[in-house]
């Protein structure tokens, strides 16, 4: 399996720190943001990463992460997102590197305290689809929102103004490799972005998401 780090956008959330830097460059307390989701993806034996940047800043990755060594990674590549288009556009510049293999897509800007070694396993004998990951939060509203029907996952709904649960989707998401067909049909949302929401709803109209519910805490650092 192959894995994915997202650290492209522009975010304006934390404005005025990230009018100079990349948000994923940033502290958080000891190590930048984006050592965090790397070491969550090595700890769970996935060694062959993309990230995927943009910007002013895309070379400071480089000069930070060089080939992963730290993080006894096999290899570390690199691909450049042009425009801030979405989660979605990011994620189609790995579309080659992925080739027919599953792929683990993190957001840079997201940590969680457990591992997902065995997520990652159960994945494996999965014979098609997608995996995603849901946690409660008290704020909702700021998140994908997923709806279930007993063990399954009947629709996910980004950013609700009335969220009908308070099941947060998690930045990780576990993909075949549909996900890049999936991700090249997909129309702009309303803040003009190709939405990682949409892909998700995609696997669940075909009938091959299945999710699991993260222990311990998550944090996203968007904001
Ligand atoms: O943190 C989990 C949430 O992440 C999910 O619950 C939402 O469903 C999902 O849409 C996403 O929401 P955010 O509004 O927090 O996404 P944000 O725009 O902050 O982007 C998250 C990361 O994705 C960011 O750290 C870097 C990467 N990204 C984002 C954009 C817009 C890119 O690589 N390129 C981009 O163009």
């Amino acid at each position: 399996m192959k894995g994915v780090v997202l650290a492209g956008g522009l975010g304006t959330r934390l404005r005025p720190l990230t009018r100079v830097t990349n948000k994923h460059l940033l502290p958080v307390y000891d190590k930048p943001m984006i050592f965090y989701p790397i070491q969550t993806l090595a700890d769970a034996g996935i060694t062959d990463i993309m990230l995927v940047t943009g910007g002013n800043n895309a070379g400071d990755f480089l000069r930070l992460i060089g080939n992963g060594e730290d993080f006894g990674l096999r290899h570390m590549n690199y691909a450049y997102q042009k425009n801030e288009g979405g989660i979605a556009d990011a994620l189609k510049l790995a579309r080659y590197f992925v080739g027919d293999d599953k792929v683990a897509v993190i957001l840079g800007d997201n940590f969680i305290q457990g591992s997902i070694r065995c997520a990652v396993g159960d994945f494996g004998k999965q014979p098609c689809g997608a995996k995603i990951f849901l946690k409660e939060v008290p704020n909702p509203r700021e998140f994908g929102v997923a709806v279930l029907d007993g063990d399954k996952v009947t629709r996910i709904i980004e950013k609700p103004a009335d969220p009908p649960t308070n099941l947060a989707v998690v930045g990780i998401y576990f993909y075949d490799s549909d996900v890049f067909e999936i991700c090249e049909t997909l129309k702009p949302s309303n803040r003009g972005e190709l939405e990682i929401t949409d892909v998700n709803n995609e696997y669940i109209r075909r009938g091959v998401m299945t999710y699991e519910r993260i222990e311990g805490w998550w944090a996203d650092c968007g904001s």
